[in-house]
């Protein structure tokens, strides 16, 4: 196996290799923008560490990796609009530095060139990389709306938000790790594991962002801290905060529409009151348990194994 940085060198030169037309500007530049601005991007490394896992040579899935991390963009480009979030790594988002419009169209763009790229050099595992794909793709946005709908509902079940971030996140880190291992053309066997092992990382993952967004660091996280309070997300701490707090006070700040700042420091502390902080860490070490649990069904290279569990512990405490 290769080292994460050889994966992230092959993906940044990949990305830095892509032409877009030049006009129109509008339509384009966002493009290159949000694609030029850095990410983990976690996704596309997760494909290229599947498919040598599976005994191809990564620079061969580079197409299938770049399909996944621009996919992953243009959920993000749509998601901020719909979350309203000004600051992405670090930057202004689409639709701040250009306006809606432009993150819609651009969007929409990015989903048709993943859909491109990821057909490229791939003629004899086409169908069942399309059929990962597609499938995943319609899981994200069926998971974009029960993230909508959860905002405007106080009665939203831990079940619930686990099968909601599963929806719209994990199952496209297990789509990235099955699609380079499906470029390989490996058995079911090692597909399942892969895949099992992506969702199981993926709703750490996700957990660990909710978590971020209330107790990060701006400049490290590159998201604006307190925006899922502002929203009502239905996240981990928020659920739990409001079966726990006898005080009233988290549905108290809820129902407040103003004071920003003031309504993210008191349902901060009410978390912190209630020990949720920890107590959802705990949860996401559960699940980078189960990730790494999930490899023991592949049967890959001892340094393969080692590669996806050193990932997954270091996903335990991301502060990015
Ligand atoms: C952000 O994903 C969206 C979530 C699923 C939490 P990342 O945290 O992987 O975003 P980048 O690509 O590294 O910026
Ligand atoms: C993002 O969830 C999931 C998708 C983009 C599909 P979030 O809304 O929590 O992601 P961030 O925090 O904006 O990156
Ligand atoms: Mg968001
Ligand atoms: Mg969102
Ligand atoms: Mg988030």
């Amino acid at each position: 196996m290769h080292s994460r940085d050889y994966y992230l060198d092959l993906i940044h030169d990949a990305i830095n290799a892509l032409r877009f037309p030049r006009e129109p500007q509008g339509l384009y530049d966002p493009i290159t923008y949000a694609l030029d601005c850095g990410g983990k991007r976690l996704r596309p490394m997760l494909t290229l560490a599947a498919a040598e896992a599976c005994g191809l040579d990564p620079q061969l899935a580079v197409n299938q990796a770049l399909a996944v991390e621009i996919f992953h963009n243009f959920t993000l480009l749509h998601d901020d609009v719909m979350d309203r979030a000004d600051v992405r790594r670090g930057r202004p988002t689409v639709h701040m530095k250009w306006d809606d419009n432009t993150a819609i169209l651009s969007g929409d763009a990015m989903l048709t060139y993943a859909t491109i790229i990821l057909a490229e050099n791939a003629a004899e595992c086409l169908p069942q990389l399309l059929a990962m794909f597609n499938k995943t793709a319609m899981e994200v946005y069926e998971g974009q709306q029960y993230d909508m709908d959860f905002e405007s509902r106080q009665d939203v079940t831990v079940n619930e938000y686990i099968n909601m971030i599963s929806l719209k996140t994990s199952v496209l880190l297990g789509c990235a790790c099955a699609l380079g291992a499906i470029r390989a053309q490996a058995g079911p066997q090692n597909v399942e594991a892969l895949y099992k092992f992506g969702h199981m990382l993926g709703l750490a993952f996700q957990l660990r962002d909710d978590w971020l967004d209330t107790f990060g660091d701006t400049a490290m996280f590159g998201k604006a801290i307190g925006g899922d309070i502002l929203n009502g997300k239905k996240t981990w701490l928020l659920i739990n905060a409001l079966e726990r707090d006898e005080s009233g006070e988290v549905k108290k700040w809820l129902a407040i529409n103003d004071m920003p700042a003031e309504r993210i420091a008191a349902v901060t502390a009410v978390y912190r009151r209630l020990g949720l902080d920890t107590e959802c860490q705990t949860e996401i070490d559960s699940y980078i348990d189960r990730a790494i649990a999930a490899l023991s069904a592949a049967s890959l290279p001892h340094d393969a194994k080692e590669f996806f569990t050193n990932l997954a512990e270091a996903t335990r405490s991301r502060n990015n």
